[in-house]
């Protein structure tokens, strides 16, 4: 319960008790969804166990589970079959009193695997010796034995249980599991000689044909082929993939020599499922006289051969009936229809008796011998009830009744003991009862079992009276009788509405679960024809034997304690994971889930014992904490006192306290969890948590809200631990999505230490390594020198100087490798020439003594750094920049810092880069000057004015507003026409180089500032 109230949240209440909305279907099935969705199949009501079948394998039956459930208090781990088990086991070893487990459920809902799954577990944490390892395995085997002779392929389940059982495990006084016995219930015979299609016959036909020897199947006159054999082709799906027939026989055999069948045993048992088989194929034809007789002699023979009967003795049971009349017998020959009937009525009678010889047998193997030798008697039972849940098909006969009725039964068991085990619960606790309004189906028990003027009394008599019973007599008896009870309907009886959905032949019984509308015909043909009609006193129909043998099984279930298991069938398809909101509804309905809950709740949701409760929660009151000392019911009494607990939600018994609503529980179990939250977080502190009428909503609000926060936190820093340690790991890789904030963190912390470990004058060159991943990021000594001198040329000078400062300066603008061996610096460049300043791409190479002009490959010109006079910079990042040697040169740059910075250094003139506003004069060639006027206006613009000077216009600069060069690329060529006049540096603006000399140009179709005579083209 404890890990339910904190699990709470993620998947849904453990405890369908502890739903707020306990009487609404939607929040139940929500719950289930919840829960299911998340792989978890199993929840309680209490101490009823719901589990919905995983079609999967789930890793959650483990030795080691089991190991983690022994002996383990029920509540303190989540639910699960093992907690049953191992509640009734320990109990029953506490008490020494007797247990039961129920499991129910419809068709294919996880029964029979359940019931399988809690012998494996008593198998595997029961104490044994060597003695007892014979039962043991005697016990888990004897599955597979009825399983091939009780289980057949079904379209709701390849392995559905026909019949029904119940299996006692017994114990002796250590605990060890000493021996069984089982009990069987209305093994469905009819599907021996009919199957529906997709449906196959019991298994152990097909395994016989698929695994048997060639010896056997030659002594037992069959072939292996199942297509030969009328009963094993009616389904059409003799062969299965999902069973593997071959192997399940090998089991079957195997199991067979540890129950100690003897070969004789096996050579009857064989015998007589061949000799079914063989039946099976029994022709009739008529005669002369319109009487049966049998068509081909072969068939019968084998069965005279394997049964040990006379054949003549045979032939005319099946084609004879027998009269008595007075003390005579009279043959009367049948007619072919009667003759197959009568086949199959053999056919069917032989299975069933088998089937019912073949559970004595295990139950012989399985008697308590140990304890009988050793006069140690067992002591104590645990029975495993797996029997079929409540059946509503299209046409309902005698079966169905049977397994409804037995249904009926048991659900009014579960309600009385339910409410009988609370009622004792309250009583022992000195707790006043109140009663509990719930719906009681003693009343449909009793329409269907009354002696006399219940419906299998009704139908006794119509079988066993004289003279011809039919359904229309069977239903007329059943409406003079039963007529004015509430929960039957015939059509004559059913109002305008209900009519029209019952046939003539058919009444409607109104089940707990629902409505059920059965064939008076079959019920009367089935229950007639199956009677021993051989016995000369009163015999007993069908009928009154299963109502004898389900009053003797709820007896043995009276005489013992509990627990209940409900499975569910999640889907029709058999997938995993799919949870089919319509099927499931109904079967919560069917198997009376909220009524059960209802019941369970209607007086309280939660009980403890004082010490327990009192463990957990001793830390919301001072008087408790850290120990109390008293009794542990007073301390319970102190501490909800000192939170809050209105009268109305608590009752204090002897032993337990008892807590009506679920809220009242959450909410100190969130003071709880806040509390531990606390003292993790080292708040632990004299302040009272207290749950008074008017605090209890907002503390419990606000103590949930905070808890939250911290877990977020929580959440928040293991996000980050994490992200630093996939940083670590990604460190060395190029900076991405996982490193990036580790990069940065590292970059942080080696600054701050950088700033402790400067050097302390110019003359130390000590530098502080960085870690190899900084190496690139974090400025190194050259770099910083180099910011140094962008310092002292730009600023306070030029716009874009400050945000250029984080900018790291690189070694070159292109790729490393495409980088020239002897240059320092490489960076694209425009070049605009000098006639219709047409912009040409180039590169800028920097050397260590000159700068070339480079297209592709191809040095275009060489400016040696002796001859550079000077540089110009206009305004704004998006104005080209214009290195002006002699002859002048103009060239555009992205990189007008770096650039600059780098060709300073490198030609150490760092002081002849003048920042010019305004315009500026620079030289053509052969003595020509142009005018470069710098202006603003909407557009960015480069053109040739009317009076030839060269006009830059450059937008206005919104700030932080970045402009894109290549704007300026794009404006295309200048007026043709060129720029006169002479290269002039204004002082006023922007960076302009001077020039060396005025006078040496070199006309050149671009525009250079020529080196004088050492600008060489090429
Ligand atoms: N706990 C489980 N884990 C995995 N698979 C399961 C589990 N329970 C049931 N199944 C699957 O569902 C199938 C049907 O289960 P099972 O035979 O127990 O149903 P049943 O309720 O006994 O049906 P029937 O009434 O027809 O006998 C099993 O063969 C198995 O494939
Ligand atoms: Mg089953």
């Amino acid at each position: 319960m404890e890990g339910a109230l904190i699990a709470r949240d993620k998947v849904g209440v453990q405890d369908f008790v502890l739903l707020d909305s306990h009487t609404s279907e939607a929040a139940f099935l929500n719950n289930l969804r919840k829960r299911y969705q998340e792989n978890l199949i199993y929840t309680y009501i209490g101490s009823l166990l719901v589990s919905v079948n995983p079609y999967q394998e789930l890793d959650i039956y483990t030795v080691s589970q089991m190991q983690l459930y022994r002996g383990v208090n029920f509540f303190e781990l989540p639910p699960h079959l093992y907690a049953i088990a191992d509640n009734a086991y320990r109990v029953m070893c506490n008490e020494y009193n007797n247990h039961f487990i129920l499991i129910s459920g419809e068709s294919g809902a996880g029964k029979t695997e359940a019931s399988k799954k809690i012998l494996q577990y008593y198998a595997v944490t029961c104490p044994t010796t060597e003695q007892l390892q014979t039962v043991r395995d005697r016990l888990l085997l004897s599955n597979p034995v009825l399983e091939a002779f009780g289980n057949a392929k079904t379209l709701r389940n390849d392995n559905s249980s026909r019949f029904g059982k119940y299996m006692d495990i017994q114990f002796d006084f250590k605990g060890a599991p000493v021996g069984g016995h089982i009990l069987s219930y209305l093994i469905e015979k009819s599907r021996v000689v009919h199957q529906n299609h997709g449906e196959r016959n019991f298994h152990i036909f097909y395994q016989l044909l698929e695994g048997g020897d060639k010896d056997l199947l030659c002594w037992l006159g069959l072939e292996r082929n199942p297509q030969k054999y009328t009963y094993l082709i009616q389904g059409r799906c003799a062969k299965v993939f999902s069973i593997n027939d071959k192997n399940d026989w090998k089991i079957v055999r195997k199991a067979f020599s540890i129950i100690d069948f003897t070969e004789k045993d096996l050579e009857h048992l064989f015998g007589i499922v061949a000799s079914v088989l063989h039946l099976g194929n029994i022709q009739f034809e008529e005669d002369s006289n319109g009487h049966a007789i049998i068509r081909d002699g072969s068939q019968i023979k084998w069965i005279s051969k394997l049964l040990g009967a006379h054949l003549s003795i045979l032939q005319e049971a099946l084609t004879h009936r027998k009269i008595e009349a007075r003390s005579e017998e009279v043959l009367s020959p049948l007619n072919v229809d009667l003759a197959f009937y009568a086949r199959d009525a053999v056919a069917k009678a032989i299975y069933g008796r088998t089937f019912t010889w073949l559970v004595n047998k295990i139950n012989g193997s399985l008697a308590n011998k140990v304890g009988f030798l050793s006069g140690v008697l067992n002591k104590t039972v645990i029975g495993l009830l797996d029997i079929y849940g409540f059946e509503v098909l299209d046409t309902n006969s005698f079966e169905q009744f049977c397994i409804n009725y037995c249904n009926e039964k048991l659900q009014q068991l579960l309600i009385e003991m339910t409410l009988k085990a609370e009622q004792e619960e309250y009583e022992l606790e000195g707790i006043e009862w109140e009663p509990i309004p719930y719906f009681n189906n003693k009343i449909i028990c009793d329409l269907v079992e009354q002696k006399h003027k219940g419906i299998i009394s009704i139908l006794d008599e119509e079988c066993l009276r004289p003279g011809e019973a039919t359904d229309l007599s069977f239903l007329e008896k059943l409406e003079e009788k039963v007529g004015d009870h509430a929960h039957f309907v015939t059509r004559k009886l059913a109002d305008q509405k209900t009519r029209k959905s019952i046939d003539w032949v058919d009444f409607r019984l109104l089940h707990y679960a629902g409505e059920v509308t059965y064939c008076a015909f079959y019920l009367l043909l089935d229950c007639f024809l199956l009677s021993e009609l051989d016995n000369r006193r009163r015999p007993e129909t069908v009928a009154t034997q299963f109502k004898n043998s389900l009053t003797s099984l709820i007896e043995i279930l009276m005489s013992k304690e509990p627990s209940y298991i409900r499975c569910i069938k999640p889907n029709e398809n058999k997938e995993p994971g799919k949870f089919d909101d319509f099927l499931i509804r109904h079967q919560v309905k069917y198997l009376g889930l909220m009524e059960h809950l209802r019941v369970r709740r209607a007086g309280f949701a939660y009980r403890r014992k004082y010490e327990l409760f009192l463990q957990r929660y001793k830390c919301l009151c001072p008087a408790t904490w850290p120990n109390w000392h008293g009794p542990a019911a007073e301390g319970v009494e102190r501490l909800i006192k000192h939170i809050g607990y209105k009268p109305e939600e608590y009752k204090l018994g002897r032993t337990k306290i008892f807590i009506r609503f679920p809220k009242t529980l959450f909410a100190t179990e969130d003071a709880f969890e806040y509390r531990k939250h606390l003292s993790t977080w080292g708040c632990w502190g004299p302040r009272r948590w207290q749950l008074h009428p008017e605090h209890s909503q907002s503390f419990s609000r606000g103590s949930f809200t905070l808890a939250r926060r911290a877990a977020k936190k929580r959440t928040w820093a293991v996000q980050t631990i994490r992200k630093f340690i996939n940083g670590f790991i990604n460190r060395k890789k190029p900076l991405c999505e996982e490193n990036r904030d580790f990069v940065r963190l590292s970059q942080y912390h080696y600054l701050m230490r950088l700033r402790d470990h400067l050097p302390k004058n110019v003359l130390d060159k000590s530098w502080l390594q960085p870690p190899s991943i900084l190496e690139e990021a974090v400025p190194s000594p050259i770099q910083l020198q180099q910011k140094v001198v962008t310092s002292a040329v730009f600023s306070g000078k030029k716009e874009g100087y400050l945000e250029s400062l984080s900018q790291p300066f690189l070694e070159t603008r292109l790729s490393e490798c495409s980088k020239p061996l002897e240059a320092s610096y490489v960076t694209p460049v425009v070049k605009y020439d000098r006639n219709g300043f047409k912009a040409r791409e180039r590169l800028l190479v920097l050397t260590q003594s000159s700068a070339y002009v480079v297209e592709m490959a191809k040095i275009k010109q060489k400016i040696e750094y002796s001859t550079l006079k000077g540089a110009g910079v206009m305004p704004g990042d998006f104005i080209p920049l214009f290195f002006c040697f002699q002859g002048d040169v103009i060239l555009q740059c992205e990189h007008i810092f770096e650039t600059v910075t780098k060709l300073c250094i490198l030609a150490n003139k760092q002081s002849l880069v003048k920042v010019v506003k305004g315009s500026l004069r620079f030289r053509v060639g052969s003595g020509k000057e142009g005018t470069m006027v710098f202006t603003v206006g909407p557009e960015p613009q480069v053109f040739k004015d009317k009076t030839g000077q060269l006009t830059v216009v450059r937008p206005q600069l919104s700030p932080g507003k970045q402009i894109d060069l290549r704007e300026f690329q794009q404006l295309g060529p200048l007026p043709q026409g060129g720029l006169g006049g002479q290269a002039d540096i204004k002082e006023d603006g922007d960076l302009v180089f001077h020039p060396k000399s005025s006078s040496s140009h070199t006309a050149h179709e671009d525009i250079e500032l020529q080196a004088s005579n050492k600008v060489t083209h090429m």
